[in-house]
């Protein structure tokens, strides 16, 4: 496995790859891996020649007030999963290497990107597009794997390749969940014991939610009772809790029938998202 930080070595190492005829399968990360993100890489791994691992926690997508400074990087785990998982190349830059000083271009989706958590977090999304560009740039995949628990990003990704023509597959692996329910995450470290039981609240509304669209609940009543279990449970602070159309994420239509329950609400001094697919009879 090799670990490369310049962007420039990076892609005349990639050069010489696709020459050869070789395919890349590209896993983008923020590092701090768990389970999810070894779901990401064998899936990747089954799917091309040479896997790239991306580990950049990108400031461009965190707030101000945000978790910038203690989104936990733990490297040294973080190169020993990726060695259990056969990745070929690991990318870690540092901010230097990604951003110049002076930089004055982004990459912005302005379409699926502007609810749900694009809502509440103003300029995430700018954030993470803007990045992906880059990294699809200098990796130049053929395809890339993201987490369904990020649904609303691997949609704007997706969005931004097709709008932009980029020669990638975006690819969506499901989410990684504890037996108990838990969405596997990387801020989940962040929680103490007690703020963990409370998280469950989260995909267990989001269950529910499914079951009752299933028997024919209407999509408000369904978003208001997912509202309701989080607060019975204490969870006070709910950026959202919805039931939206799963290629749009807009409020569905009587007759629409692939949609997304999805949450973000804060447990303690921690934002936590997860959601589940439905699709209706
Ligand atoms: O999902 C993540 O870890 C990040 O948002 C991504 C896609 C690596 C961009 O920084």
């Amino acid at each position: 496995m090799r670990i490369f930080r310049n962007p420039r070595q990076l892609q005349s190492h990639i050069g010489k790859i696709k020459r050869a005829g070789k395919t890349v399968a590209f896993v983008p990360t923020m590092g701090a891996l768990h389970e999810g993100h070894a779901a990401l890489l064998r899936r990747a791994r089954r799917s091309a020649d040479i896997l790239v691992l991306s580990i950049f926690v990108n400031p461009l997508q965190f707030g101000p007030a945000e978790d910038l400074d203690r989104y936990p990087r733990p490297f040294a785990n973080d190169i020993a999963l990726a060695k259990r998982e056969r990745v070929d190349i690991v990318f870690a830059p540092g901010i230097a290497d990604i951003y110049h000083g002076d930089r004055s271009t982004h990459v912005e989706e302005s379409g699926l990107s502007r609810g749900l958590c694009g809502a509440a977090r103003p300029g995430h999304f700018r954030g993470v597009t803007t990045v992906v560009a880059k990294l699809f740039n200098i990796v130049r995949p053929d395809s890339a794997f993201f987490g369904q628990k990020d649904y609303q990003q691997y949609k704007v990704i997706e969005r931004m390749a097709r709008d932009l023509d980029l020669p990638v597959k975006v690819v969506m692996v499901s989410t990684v969940r504890e037996k108990d329910g838990l969405a596997l995450s990387s801020r989940n470290a962040y929680l103490s014991a007690g703020e963990r039981a409370t998280a469950l609240a989260i995909s267990g509304a989001l269950s529910q939610a499914v079951s009752d669209i299933k028997k024919g609940k209407t999509c408000a009543g369904v978003a208001g009772a997912m509202r309701e279990r989080l607060q019975a449970a204490g969870i006070a602070q709910i950026d959202y809790a919805e039931i939206v159309n799963a290629d749009t994420l807009k409020v569905p239509h009587k007759g629409d029938r692939r949609l997304v329950a999805a949450i973000a609400a804060w447990v303690g001094k921690t934002r936590l998202i997860d959601n589940m697919l439905i699709t209706r009879e």
